[in-house]
């Protein structure tokens, strides 16, 4: 039987990350954990109870009394919340632009590595996020740093929207990218950084198969 590797998949938002990560991980049958979807299901829970983000106890309190759950579908994954299905909720400005609030919070940080390790401790998982390389899963056995111009970023943000059957303002767009990345790349604790034996590949002019290829080549290399 081939061994089955953890793999680690950094990088700002829009690199590709998501969608690359789903294709691999159904391809070998790993599990895939979509860490940023935690740290948005945590945000959107902050939201309803009204709290202030910047409150480091009272976010992390609202994390030690909700269960997030990763469950694959057809799609990638459903995200539930104590039982809730919030697949979609998470995924509105409103959380988008206020969930690097809450993640920089060290209390917050601390608890979701535990989740996460829990999530990863078998094996056979593709895991994307911004700090999966360098604090989650350091023993990777592959770790992968996507990164685009903030411009391709923005313009596929748009396209999605677009298919989605919304207009969206593409400044507006590369605006709150940059932000985000900002504050990501900013923060104390575990930072969106490329880990030093991460490999660097630029999607800025690849198609989605073409950096699915590339990782699974080094993949391959390594089972
Ligand atoms: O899909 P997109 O790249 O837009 O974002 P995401 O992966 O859903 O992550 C949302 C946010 O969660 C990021 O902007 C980070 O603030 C935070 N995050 C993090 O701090 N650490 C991770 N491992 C994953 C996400
Ligand atoms: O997870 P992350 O935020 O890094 O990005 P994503 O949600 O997987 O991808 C953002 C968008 O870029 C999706 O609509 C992809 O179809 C598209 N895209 C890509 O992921 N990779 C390319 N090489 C080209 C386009």
């Amino acid at each position: 039987m081939r061994n089955k590797l953890s793999i680690a998949i950094d990088g700002p938002a829009a690199a590709g990350k998501s969608t690359v990560a789903k294709i691999i991980a159904e391809h070998y049958a790993y599990i895939y954990i979509d860490t940023g979807a935690m740290y948005r299901a945590l945000t959107y829970k902050a939201i309803q109870a009204n709290i202030n983000l910047h409150d480091e106890d009272a976010v992390a309190d609202i994390l030690s009394n909700i269960h997030i759950e990763l469950k694959p579908n057809e799609e990638g994954q459903i995200v539930l919340v104590n039982g809730e299905d919030v697949t979609e909720v998470i995924r509105t400005n409103e959380v988008t632009n206020q969930v690097s609030i809450v993640a920089m919070h060290p209390k917050v940080r601390r608890e979701m590595l535990v989740r996460q390790r829990q999530l990863a401790a078998d094996g056979g998982v593709v895991m994307d996020g911004r700090d999966i390389g360098t604090h989650v899963l350091p023993n990777a056995e592959l770790k992968i740093f996507l990164k685009a111009s903030v411009e391709e970023r923005a313009l596929r943000r748009y396209e999605e929207n677009k298919l989605k059957g919304f207009d969206t303002d593409l400044d507006k767009l590369k605006q709150e990218i940059a932000n985000r990345d900002k504050l990501d790349s900013e923060r104390e604790i575990a930072p969106l950084k490329k880990a030093e034996d991460a490999i660097e590949i630029d999607t800025t002019s690849l198609t989605i198969e073409g950096v699915v290829r590339k990782i699974e080549d080094y993949i391959e290399e390594r089972l």
